[in-house]
């Protein structure tokens, strides 16, 4: 059955769900599955504004030839080359003999390199500010190189005032009918997969998203189409207020994340005491994770979140404990930045946690690591509650 929304009058949404998918980018859990959204523009010309990932092909096809009600397909705008969004470049050349594929340059070595094709026999090729008129519609493409791969454009419909956003401001999760920020409560159920998507596919890629912002705020805009999740027609404010704060690797707020690795169980106790700590002295926001039982999508995603960093991990093979050390690389690899953080090192012969998480995070910009760190010997026993109580204070005094 074709699912299809109207954006505008002449603007249909004719995306997809994916809940049967596990892993996106074979990687990243979803389990509140995953939406590629696709757009069509029924104009004097009509205009597909990327299409969608294998999975939802069938859907997707329905949902296209419902939208067309018989009309031929003419444009078909590449805004970015990654499989979710362009599997079925093949299978609409092949249905829609005619159609035209706009890209810039980058995106048509892309499809060479995909398809075996440089498509130059229907390519329209665009670069930065260039216009497309397709009747009452005129896109201006405006380029987005490195939010999330090199040939991302955005377009921005001037008819409608909608920016096609490639990624940008996209997120995991199914679309659950409503398809509009405004139709679900975004903030308590989607702002955590957001930042979760934003943090781990564009996270270290904050200084495009910069510029790809200040170009943004040259347009008006009036609507946001993403190609992942729901579409912002409303307060536009507040989806562009924690792209600002995640692109400038600023923390959303005063909290703290205290991270442990624990072998069995006595780094654990340690980092749950400093959390009961810090309650008692009226910290309010701390959550606490389990390294090896928290998917590092997660954990990079809280500590885009906060402001300050506990990292509690023993000592193994004379090193850090692998899912700390896994953690650390992935912060490397994300460009985490400006936090404060806190060490907290266990070891029963030969402590080098401590010591080693500190040279791994001294190569991320901008973190300031306490003085006052715990090392504990096996567990820490009753009596020797000393340290902690000094990290607690040193932490205190931060926030
Ligand atoms: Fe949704 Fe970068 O692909």
């Amino acid at each position: 059955m074709y699912h299809i929304r109207n954006i505008t009058k002449d603007v249909v949404w004719i995306g997809a769900s994916d809940r049967r998918l596990a892993l996106f980018e074979n990687l990243f859990p979803i389990p509140r599955g995953v939406s590629y959204n696709s757009y069509l523009i029924m104009d004097e010309k009509t205009v597909l504004m990327d299409t969608v990932d294998n999975g939802v092909a069938g859907q997707f096809f329905e949902n296209l030839e419902h939208a067309l009600s018989g009309r031929a397909l003419d444009y078909l705008v590449v805004s970015h080359m990654e499989p979710d969004h362009c599997a079925m470049i093949g299978d609409i050349v092949r249905r829609y003999p005619d159609v035209k594929i706009v890209g810039n340059a980058k995106t048509f070595t892309m499809i060479g390199q995909f398809f075996g094709t440089d498509c130059s026999d229907r390519a329209v090729v665009v670069k930065e500010g260039d216009t497309l008129s397709f009747g009452a519609h005129t896109l201006h493409f405006v380029m987005a190189p490195m939010v999330h791969w090199p040939e991302v454009m955005a377009a921005y419909d001037e008819t409608d005032k909608i920016l096609f956003s490639a990624d940008g401001f996209g997120t995991f999760g199914a679309l659950n009918g409503g398809i509009f920020a405004d139709e679900v409560d975004f903030d308590r159920d989607w702002l955590d997969d957001a930042r979760r998507y934003y943090t781990n596919i564009v996270g270290k890629y904050g200084a495009s998203v910069q510029t790809l912002l200040k170009k943004a705020a040259g347009l008006d805009i009036a609507v946001i189409c993403p190609l992942h999740g729901p579409v912002w027609r409303e307060n536009l404010g507040y989806i562009l207020e924690k792209y600002q704060k995640w692109s400038t690797y600023e923390a959303e707020e005063k909290a703290v994340v205290i991270l442990y690795a624990s072998v069995y169980g006595n780094t654990a106790s340690v980092a749950d005491a400093l959390a009961g700590r810090l309650a008692e002295n009226g910290v309010k926001k701390i959550a606490v994770y389990d390294v090896s039982n928290t998917h590092v999508s997660e954990l990079i995603s809280e500590i885009f979140r906060a402001s300050h960093l506990v990292l509690a991990a023993a000592t193994y093979n004379a090193g850090i404990y692998p899912a700390m050390e896994n953690l650390l690389s992935d912060m490397k690899a994300l460009a985490v930045q400006n936090k404060t953080v806190a060490l907290i090192e266990n070891g029963s012969w030969a402590s080098t946690a401590a010591k080693q998480m500190k040279e791994k995070l001294s190569e991320l910009k901008n973190m300031t690591i306490l003085d006052t760190q715990v090392s504990v010997k096996s567990a820490m026993l009753e009596g020797q509650e000393e340290a902690l109580l000094a990290l607690t204070d040193a932490i205190m005094e931060t926030l």
